[in-house]
């Protein structure tokens, strides 16, 4: 599709839509990555010569009611601090938005227009009437086909994709489609049923798919082992069974835990104690994998040529069961291999681990890395290839 840094942009308007739905709570924010990580296209078109406005959604706010806690005014502050120049909060663009080349303005929460979630005609029309090229740089919001992600991508003179979008699809790509091998996938978390699109995908694709959480606990079922009370969806095991033995089938393998964390309870303070999987009684909960399975997949994991990583293995958010998420964590950053993570628990444990620059690239999507990884088609992706012809 059209590129950014194909356009000449010196004294034109440039509309970006951005992905700064970020965690707010009480107007503070709680992680500004989304924001940083939009700076670069911000910054390509100002030097250009053009004129930014940006667009985002923040939540998920019912349209035409606007509540203080839906404005972007907490995010248009942090914004003009990190561009280090004022940012304008445009209340309603209806009437036009005045904007001189260097200037920069946001519109407020799309998603308080009407039609914005059902994808109208009208508004992308409306949004299209703004610019001279409207900038596509919000890969977490690309697998909806909203009116600021794609009505407006059909409509505007012309469409691009910017920096960010273009990274997060390079690196997707390397990752999945030409993976230097073996690829292991490491997809974990509390349901199989979430995350089972995700796991027949990349049947067809991962040498080593290793599993965590309540997934690996409907795996182990699936092997005929005894779970006790542990999270699990004994009506996917044969959708388990599926999956491994198309893996199986190709040479791979789905390595389970064979010695695993367990506890009575789901609670902070609850003892840990660790077994082998055959030790498993009726009122346990398998809750980390132990310590001798942590190091083999670590092992598996310094093989690789590829590592995707989306869930963590365990609840590492209470320290006895984040032993064996630590262990992948510190074998992906060891490891030569090139590895991509993506959605929000696995951001934390990667945060937590304080392995972040130790990655080789991390999304910023949530939801639309998650469909990347289903092999979905993006919407918002599709229409700039559209226009691009
Ligand atoms: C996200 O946070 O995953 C994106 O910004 C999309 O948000 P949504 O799920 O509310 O569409």
């Amino acid at each position: 599709f059209n590129k950014l840094s194909e356009q000449n942009l010196s004294g034109k308007r440039a509309l970006i839509r951005v992905d700064m739905n970020v965690p707010l709570k009480n107007g503070v924010i709680g992680d500004d990555t989304r924001i940083r990580a939009s700076l670069p296209t911000i910054e390509h078109c100002l030097k250009a010569g053009a004129a930014v406005l940006l667009m985002t959604h923040l939540g998920r706010p019912t349209e035409g009611e606007p509540k203080p806690e839906d404005s972007l005014a907490p995010v248009v502050a942090r914004l003009s601090e990190l561009l280090g120049k004022p940012v304008r909060l445009i209340a309603d663009f209806h009437a036009g938005v005045e904007l001189a080349p260097g200037e920069v303005a946001m519109l407020e929460n799309v998603r308080l227009n009407k039609g914005e979630k059902k994808n109208n005609d009208e508004l992308g029309h409306a949004y299209a009437a703004l610019c001279d090229v409207f900038v596509h740089d919000a890969f977490g919001t690309s697998h909806r086909a909203e009116a600021s992600t794609h009505a407006v991508a059909k409509f505007a003179p012309v469409a691009c994709a910017g920096l960010l979008l273009s990274a997060e699809l390079d690196a997707l790509s390397k990752a999945l489609q030409a993976p230097a091998r073996p690829l292991v996938a490491i997809v974990a978390g509390s349901k199989v049923s979430t995350k089972l699109t995700i796991l027949e995908a990349l049947a067809d694709k991962v040498d080593q798919l290793i599993v965590g959480g309540g997934i690996a606990n409907t795996f182990l079922l699936a092997e005929g082992k005894a779970i006790g009370k542990s999270l699990a969806e004994a009506e996917l095991v044969e959708d388990a069974k599926r999956v491994i033995a198309k893996i199986r089938a190709r040479g791979g393998d789905v390595p389970l835990p064979a010695d695993v964390v367990c506890a009575k309870e789901f609670a902070e303070t609850a003892a840990a104690t660790t077994k082998n999987v055959a030790e498993v009684a009726a009122d346990d909960m398998i809750l980390d994998i132990g310590p001798d399975s942590a190091q083999q997949l670590a092992g598996i994991i310094a093989q690789a040529g590829t590592v995707v990583w989306n869930g963590p293995v365990g609840v590492f958010e209470f320290d006895q069961f984040g032993n064996g998420t630590k262990t992948l964590a510190q074998a992906i950053a060891e490891s030569k291999a090139f590895s991509i993570a993506g959605g929000g628990d696995t951001l934390a444990a990667i945060a937590k681990y304080g392995i972040t620059e130790r990655i080789s690239y991390i999304s910023t999507g949530g939801g639309a890395f998650l469909e990347f990884l289903e092999g979905k088609e993006l919407p918002a992706v599709a229409i700039l290839a559209e226009r691009a012809g």
